[in-house]
């Protein structure tokens, strides 16, 4: 971020606060703060309380270990009984949990608790069928029909963890998952709706099944679209077995298990700062815990709420606040096939009298450049509480947010966490906590969280430093799947016994905290975390590339956009008229098309320091167009003379 904005940002002094009648009647009061300082872990403790346990803990925290957590050791508990089973035992079966809109208009479902439940045992009985038994991974790479939350829920009965992979990710980042966490299931479908057209899913998926040997047993497949697929079904001796032939005939009543509170629930894979993506493991009892109080206490929700959190499941936050902590807590929400297209999310809001909104800033800034005429033009007065996630919200967007599409009345809640912390961890409360315009505010009740500088000493009100987190927290990832070394060495190396989040941050005058983006090598783009490496792997993985440096500069829309600067092998050539273009689609292919860089520039050198580290920095000032700083450091300083006079020759940008 430039110190333009920066200074922008710390200057900003409008306040919005609590509206009256949501902080008499909120959730969590003022005093949670001081409750939870007191006694963090009788606090948590209250929170694991509005679950039901088949056993109850014996010990509410064992740090014993550090940095290994374990939360509600000796309890159990079964999270798909939680998030369904008991709404229907407690007389609310008839409610609706899911009013699921397709992209095609006029294609929707509204599903109740009940059905949901005989779903979800439908669901947990054919898995049973497949062999999958307690322990066994399931990979699950599915567009957002309510058939991937039935798959996941189904998943967590059985006490088999899932490993989600977004749909967007291409067949060799599936395969790598699949492999990394050595699934023998894959429930995918045969494709979903994307900006008006069917596209297919599994061709990516026989494409990944193919590289991995034989480890996948069974391909169980969604009809949704209808179209074609090529079909290897059990009976020629292939993997492939529709969702309709093995659910829908199956038995609705499923005896649950009760799982051990660290049970692993799921892994979600990450980019991290090398090439290959971390696998986040999050058990039962802690994560459940987490993600439904913060769901029920940072949205206020009330019984009659109707909640719309618009990521995709396929990322953490549709873990957290789609799937796991809004059915924990019973609420009835929105679960939308498509894209952010013009009117459309009005329309739903309209339709459905939605009451909370959970989106990006990403999604506002984009809304924002079509004009508020849309939003206008739809009726919206349902609407109480907005939420903000992904990447840090700047106070023209909250503004636009607060004014345009919540009438000025609505509180918008900036929330901070990641894959790795599973709940959200800093947040203003909406009837605690007066807004201001770009800053996340405080660390909620029950988590501690500083800006630190180099020697972990806390910075002090009006400084910058690094974010860190110094307690254990319930939803806290345990490990990475297979390698508690590396999770170590990611999050608890820098400074002994704080966690280290990757991001700076700073404190201003009043104590209240302001995100500044990553500080690593990782990009934010449109609230997707990428890593510069994966995507330097991938282009010098071309047979026509001999090196590549990527950064993050900055977006207008997106936050951040991935531009790549590369020296092709002398062999290449020149590389040809479509060498950008061959290159953008290769790292689409190579990751998902999410990756693809908006601009990319062929160049003779790279700017390194004199012990070979590429200096990104230095490409960052000309990605973002700005004079190159400070090249003293530099092995050969005439380089950057060399890469900018070559700016604008071959980019490409849409
Ligand atoms: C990174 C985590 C949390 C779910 C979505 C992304 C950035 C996230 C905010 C926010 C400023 C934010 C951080 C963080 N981030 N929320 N409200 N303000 N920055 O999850 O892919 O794990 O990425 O996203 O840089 O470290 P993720």
């Amino acid at each position: 971020m430039s110190e333009q904005t920066l200074s922008n940002l710390m200057h900003e002094d409008r306040r919005f606060e609590p509206p009256a009648d949501l902080a008499a009647d909120a959730n969590v009061k003022e005093e949670a703060y001081a409750r939870a300082d007191s006694d963090r872990e009788a606090f948590w403790a209250e929170a694991a309380e509005r679950l039901d346990w088949g056993k109850k803990w014996d010990q509410v925290l064992d740090w014993s270990n550090p940095p290994f957590a374990k939360w509600f050791v000796g309890g159990t508990l079964n999270a798909s009984v939680n998030c369904v089973d008991r709404h229907v035992e407690a007389g609310n079966g008839d409610k609706v949990a899911i009013h699921w809109v397709g992209e095609p208009d006029d294609d929707t479902r509204d599903i109740t608790y009940a059905q949901l439940k005989d779903e979800v045992s439908r669901a947990a009985n054919a898995l049973t069928e497949l062999g999958v038994q307690k322990g066994d991974r399931v990979a699950i790479y599915m567009p957002m029909i309510p058939e991937v939350v039935v798959a996941m829920l189904a998943c967590a009965r059985l006490g088999a963890p899932h490993t989600v992979v977004f749909g967007g990710f291409s067949a060799d980042a599936l395969a790598s998952r699949i492999t990394d966490c050595e699934a023998h299931v894959v429930i995918t479908s045969d494709g979903g709706y994307r900006r008006g057209a069917a596209s297919a899913l599994k061709p990516a998926v026989d494409e990944a099944v193919a590289k991995t040997g034989d480890l996948v047993r069974h391909v169980l497949v969604v009809r949704r679209t209808g179209q074609d697929v090529d079909w290897h079904g059990r009976e020629e001796g292939g993997r492939d077995v529709w969702w309709h032939d093995a659910v829908d005939g199956a038995s609705a009543e499923h005896e649950p298990e009760m799982h051990d509170s660290e049970h692993p629930l799921y892994v979600m894979y990450t980019s991290g700062t090398t090439g290959k993506p971390k696998g986040i493991l999050h058990t039962t009892g802690g994560y459940l815990t987490g993600t439904s109080y913060t769901h029920w206490a940072v949205f206020d929700l009330k019984d009659d709420d109707v909640y719309w959190c618009t990521a995709d499941v396929g990322w953490v936050t549709g873990h957290s606040y789609m799937a796991y902590g809004p059915l924990a807590n019973g609420a009835t929400q929105v679960m939308y096939e498509g894209t952010p297209e013009k009117g459309r999310w009005w329309q739903i809001v309209q339709d459905y009298k939605v009451t909370i909104l959970y989106t990006a800033p990403t999604a506002i800034r984009t809304f924002m450049k079509q004009g508020r005429e849309i939003p206008d033009g739809y009726d919206m007065s349902s609407l109480r509480l907005l939420g903000s996630v992904g990447e840090p919200i700047n106070p023209e967007a909250y503004v636009w947010y607060r004014e345009v599409i919540g009438g000025d009345r609505c509180p918008v809640v900036d929330t901070w966490w990641q894959t790795e912390t599973g709940q959200i961890m800093i947040s203003p409360l909406p009837g605690v906590t007066a807004g201001k315009p770009g800053s996340a505010m405080k660390a909620l009740p029950g988590i501690s969280a500083d800006v630190v500088d180099d020697d972990a000493k806390s910075v002090g009100n009006g400084n910058g430093g690094y974010l860190v987190l110094k307690e254990p927290w319930p939803a806290m990832l345990r490990t990475l799947w297979g390698d508690d070394q590396r999770f170590k060495d990611t999050y608890w190396s820098r400074w002994p016994g704080l966690y280290f989040a990757g991001d700076g941050a700073k404190l201003d005058e009043d104590g209240d905290i302001w995100l500044l983006g990553r500080v690593d090598d990782v990009m934010n783009v449109s609230g997707h975390r990428l890593s510069t490496t994966e995507i330097e792997s991938a282009l010098v993985s071309h047979p026509k590339v001999a090196e590549a440096a990527v950064v993050g500069a900055a977006d207008e829309t997106t936050g951040q956009a991935v531009c790549a600067f590369v020296i092709l092998r002398d062999s290449a050539g020149d590389g040809g008229e479509d060498i950008v273009e061959e290159l953008r689609k290769h790292v689409a292919k190579e990751i998902g098309a999410i990756a693809k860089p908006r601009q990319i520039m062929v160049v003779p050198e790279l700017p390194k320091t004199r012990s070979g580290k590429i200096m990104r920095r230095l490409l960052k000032d000309v990605a973002e167009h700005r004079e190159v700083g400070d090249v003293t450091t530099l092995a050969d300083s005439t380089v950057m003379d060399l890469i900018k006079t070559r700016e604008g020759s071959s980019s490409s940008e849409d």
